[in-house]
């Protein structure tokens, strides 16, 4: 009986796909507790290239369920899109996706009232994905949402009674739609799901623990995007922390086993909002173009900064994780100096703890240089090999994290992937 859970540390993207799949043979059952289409879950293997939205990363390996949990919102287009595309290249998903009869459905009317929120907000804006996550999180919290299990039991008039409130809230924010073909579209989507099994998942996910199973649970966006406790507002609109397997599964805590926390070596955001290490200079340029740092739902350019130690203590602490996983290093691979923001100097104290705002102007951060290692780490196949600097960078981290760093990886294909011994 066994509940891990892989999550991201930072403000997403940090290579969460990539590990999912890599690890995905040691498990029974692979789980999406949360998020929906924002999340961008890339995997490359075998010289092809995938990126997931709403499906975990579990489907390329053998064997294993898949699960899309009650906590997901789920856009059924964009979940036909992605599901066609990958039933095309020889995934027989509806055999191994099962989706939860409670997961919240994304209508048409979502995405255009999350475009019409971010128009509102003006130099105020999230940065959102455009793809109804806010709105359709919203309706769910105050119990207006429309959930899968509904499209067997009176939907048209649930459906329309959604939409109808929808359409008024658009109408007095100025907007007046005209959506009909994308209703139309959806719509065809709707019947297009009800060709997958549409489940309880929570007893599904409790059975196989009970028949002595494993679960890795996948998580979507990163800590720091968390809606309690990240850089609020700035942020999605669900729990992306550990806590947030428990209620997007229905799993007992008691029931979680390892926490696997992922962090890039450096820092990357997209969308608005606060990033205490930003780099606005040469660096975070060779950055960004080294690393591809380009969204991969919505091809935005990501904003890249140094490592950041402080925000990285408090995602530790609050998902309680017990393994560190270090990605895409090779994207540092030529760099003279690494820095790490080891402390924040706020109004001229210095603190290691994430504060209640991170606003820019307030927060000044404090770094320890260190030695690059300045070779191509890319082909490496153990940790043997390890440069001697970056060796010492490893060992840095682990006693500013005091959590092991357990894989590292350097490289986007899933062979660049090197398991520390312990
Ligand atoms: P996710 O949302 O956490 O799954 O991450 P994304 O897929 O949005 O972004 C991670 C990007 O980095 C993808 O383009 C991956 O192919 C790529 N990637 C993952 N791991 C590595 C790595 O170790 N090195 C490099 N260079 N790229 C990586
Ligand atoms: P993965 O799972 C990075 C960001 C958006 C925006 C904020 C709110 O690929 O790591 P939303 O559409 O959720 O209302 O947008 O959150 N965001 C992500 N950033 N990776 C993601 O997912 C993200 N999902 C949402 O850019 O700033
Ligand atoms: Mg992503």
């Amino acid at each position: 009986m066994k509940v891990d859970v892989l999550l991201g540390l930072q403000w997403g993207d940090e290579g969460k796909g990539k590990v999912v799949d890599v690890l995905t043979p040691r498990y029974d059952a692979v789980a999406r507790f949360q998020g929906g289409p924002n999340a961008g879950h890339t995997l490359e293997f075998e010289g092809k290239k995938y990126v997931l939205r709403s499906i975990p990363s579990g489907i390329f390996q053998h064997g294993q369920v898949n699960i899309i949990g009650n906590g997901v919102v789920l856009d059924p287009v964009l979940f036909r899109e992605e599901a066609e595309a990958l039933e095309k290249s020889g995934i027989a998903l509806k055999d191994i996706l099962k989706i939860s009869k409670k997961v919240h459905l994304i209508m048409p009317t979502h995405r255009l009232l999350d475009a019409a929120n971010e128009k509102a907000k003006g130099g105020a804006k999230i940065g959102t994905t455009g793809k109804g996550i806010g709105p359709t999180y919203t309706d769910k919290i105050s119990r207006n949402g429309l959930r899968l299990g509904d499209i067997f039991h009176n939907f048209d008039e649930k459906y329309a009674n959604a939409r109808d409130k929808h359409l008024a809230t658009l109408e007095a924010m100025g907007e007046k739609p005209d959506f009909a073909e994308m209703e139309h579209r959806w719509l065809d989507a709707i019947e297009y799901l009800k060709g997958y099994d549409i489940v309880d998942s929570e007893y599904l996910i409790n059975g196989l623990l009970k028949d002595g199973k494993s679960i890795l649970c996948e998580g979507a966006q990163g800590t720091l995007l968390d809606v309690d406790f990240g850089s609020y507002p700035f942020v999605t609109s669900s729990n992306t922390i550990c806590a947030g397997a428990c209620s997007g599964l229905g799993v007992a805590p008691n029931k979680i086993g390892e926490v696997y926390g992922i962090f890039k070596a450096y820092c990357t955001r997209v969308g608005s909002g606060p990033f205490p290490t930003e780099l606005f200079d040469e660096t975070g340029k060779k950055i960004r173009d080294l690393g591809h740092e380009y969204g991969a739902v919505t091809g935005r350019e990501r904003r890249c900064g140094w490592i950041d130690l402080v925000a990285l203590r408090y995602s530790i602490m609050l998902n309680g994780v017990t393994q560190l996983i270090m990605m895409k290093s090779d994207v540092l691979d030529d760099f003279d100096e690494i820095k790490a923001c080891v402390a924040y100097k706020i109004n001229g104290k210095e603190t290691r703890e994430f504060p209640f705002s991170i606003e820019e102007d307030n927060i000044e951060p404090v770094y320890v240089s260190l030695p690059g290692w300045k070779t191509d780490m890319t082909r490496f196949k153990s940790e043997e090999e390890f440069p001697e600097q970056f060796s010492n960078y490893i060992s840095f981290l682990e006693k500013e994290l005091e959590t092991p760093i357990t894989i590292i990886s350097i490289g986007p294909d899933r062979e660049q992937t090197i398991e520390r011994k312990r």
